[in-house]
């Protein structure tokens, strides 16, 4: 018994510590909340930053920053704090005030056909509250089916074509006032149904990078969506430095940003300080810059944001390919990206050390490329000398082999190649443009092959450059080959056969 009633003490304290759920006849003033399992959300009364009214909302319960991602009674604020939630006897959820205790604020205003005892409402841990029959589970009513201004995952936008129901969330009117405001998201329901293909088609979808999210990399921080050459997507501008190191390169959280390195030590102000080029950017979020002129040279635009101390960072930017625009920044940089393609330069404000700290990687970097270009030719030399050995040494070899060969060659068949059975020597003739030539032709009963002769072309060649003869034709007439060379004056048709044996014994 004992047990049983400490069980139930537990039961008790463990139901009230952390309600989530709401039936009939229970209620929720202002001061209550209803906290999902987990924590995540948290339901009950709230005034948005100024504003003295009160509003039924559901925030996100462990953020401090109050972030409210649903309101019930956006349009009909609570004067005061005597607004009460509970389970009508109809099983739909009202908001009353203390004003007007006959005609709710709110309702969820579902029609219920009979009367039902069994309803509750239960706020879930992705944000949801459902309003459904406790018997069933059937849901009679959601609070993702009406949103507000904000999507939790989840939940669905567009038309319901069976029930007709169009879901779309719609602005805030201000900071202050969470009424419906003037621009609303929605799809256009006329085009073709989703079930046409049987399938899902994917018409659209955001982020496409990480770096998508508005300041994803926190104030100072700059983004690359080509990240995946590195382990990490955010860096931090020139002269800037994680506020907190172990949230950025351990747990890669950014939110926190960045801070000016030095902060306290160096001033910005008249004190050396410059600017550090950072290329190819989609520029850190405008609202913080002045357009100073829509015509100015980049030199005077980085005059300009050197005069006043608060000027952060410049751009030179091209309008139309025609006139160069200065834009200035004041205050924070938020929202730097990376663009390669088609990103603008822009020039952040550093001090004198960190100026200094990058003149020296800068010249660090000439040494190194020096460095560099000293190695790759040191290294293209050795490899030149290398080859050209190679070369010289297979040519040898080559040669050796060559020779070995030609002299076979000429052994065997020398004494026939130069044969005049074999070759004929054209007696002296004369080419048109009054060139003397002799001809040598391979006659169709030689023994000679087609190879040999091809070898002479070769051989012959390589005599050239002792301008004893010239090979000035060569080709392959009807069906017999034939070579013509041009030979030098003062020699003699034998001496140049001669020099051609003695040649072919040389090499
Ligand atoms: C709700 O309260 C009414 C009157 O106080 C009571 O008759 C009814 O039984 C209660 N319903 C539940 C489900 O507790
Ligand atoms: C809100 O209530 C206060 C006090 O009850 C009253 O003075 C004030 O006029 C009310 N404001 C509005 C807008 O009804
Ligand atoms: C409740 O819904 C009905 C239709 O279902 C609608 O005519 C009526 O205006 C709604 N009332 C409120 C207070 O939204
Ligand atoms: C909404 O639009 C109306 C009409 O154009 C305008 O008067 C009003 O100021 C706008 N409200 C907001 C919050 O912008
Ligand atoms: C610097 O620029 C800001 C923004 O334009 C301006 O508000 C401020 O007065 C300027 N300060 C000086 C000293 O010119």
């Amino acid at each position: 018994m004992l047990f049983l009633h400490s069980s139930l003490l537990v039961l008790h304290f463990a139901f009230s510590s952390s309600k989530d759920t709401i039936t009939i006849n229970q209620t929720i003033h202002d001061g209550d909340f209803l906290i999902s399992r987990e924590n995540n959300f948290a339901l009950g009364f709230f005034s948005p930053k100024s504003s003295r009214f009160r509003y039924l909302g559901i925030w996100y319960n462990k953020v401090r920053e109050q972030t409210v991602a649903w309101v019930a009674n956006r349009d009909d604020p609570i004067n005061g704090s005597s607004g009460v939630l509970s389970i009508d006897q109809y099983g739909n959820l009202v908001l009353h005030s203390y004003h007007n205790q006959k005609v709710p604020v709110w309702s969820t205003n579902v029609s219920v056909e009979v009367t039902d005892t069994c309803v509750v409402a239960q706020l879930l841990d992705r944000g949801n509250l459902v309003l459904f029959h406790d018997g069933s589970k059937s849901t009679v009513w959601e609070s993702f089916d009406h949103p507000t201004d904000t999507m939790l995952p989840g939940m669905k936008l567009g038309l319901n074509r069976r029930t007709g129901m169009n879901r779309f969330p719609i602005c805030w009117r201000s900071a202050d006032d969470a009424g419906t405001g003037n621009f609303s998201l929605r799809i256009n329901p006329n085009g073709s149904p989703q079930e046409k293909d049987g399938k899902w088609n994917e018409f659209w979808s955001v982020p496409k990078s990480p770096c998508d999210p508005y300041g994803h990399c926190g104030t100072y921080g700059i983004c690359d969506p080509d990240f995946f050459s590195r382990r990490f997507e955010c860096d931090y501008l020139p002269g800037y430095e994680p506020k907190s190191p172990r949230d950025w390169h351990i747990l890669k959280d950014t939110s926190g940003g960045c801070v000016r390195k030095r902060l306290e030590s160096t001033s910005l102000c008249r004190h050396g300080e410059g600017f550090v080029k950072v290329a190819n950017v989609k520029v850190p979020d405008t609202s913080a810059a002045v357009w100073v002129s829509m015509n100015m040279s980049p030199r005077d635009c980085e005059k300009n944001c050197r005069r006043n101390c608060s000027c952060s960072a410049y751009a030179s930017i091209n309008i139309a390919g025609k006139e160069t625009g200065c834009l200035t920044w004041y205050g924070i940089l938020m929202d730097t990206v990376h663009n390669w393609e088609e990103g603008y330069d822009i020039y952040v404000r550093v001090d004198a050390v960190e100026l200094a700290v990058v003149a020296q990687k800068w010249n660090g970097f000439l040494e190194r490329k020096d460095m560099l270009g000293f190695l790759v030719l040191s290294v293209v030399s050795a490899w030149f000398v290398i080859i050209l050995f190679t070369y010289l040494w297979l040519k040898k070899k080559k040669k050796r082999v060559r020779n070995k060969w030609s002299k076979q060659w000429l052994d065997t068949i020398g004494s026939t190649y130069y044969n005049e059975t074999s070759v004929k020597i054209k007696s002296k003739g004369k080419l048109s443009n009054g060139k003397e030539v002799a001809v040598k032709r391979l006659s169709k009963d030689s023994r000679q092959g087609i190879d040999e002769f091809k070898n002479e072309v070769l051989l012959i060649a390589k005599l050239q450059h002792q301008n004893l003869v010239k090979l000035i034709g060569c080709c392959i007439q009807g069906e017999e080959p034939m070579l013509v060379y041009e030979y030098m004056p003062n020699k003699s048709l034998d001496s140049f056969l001669f020099l051609i044996k003695l040649e072919l014994v040389a090499i």
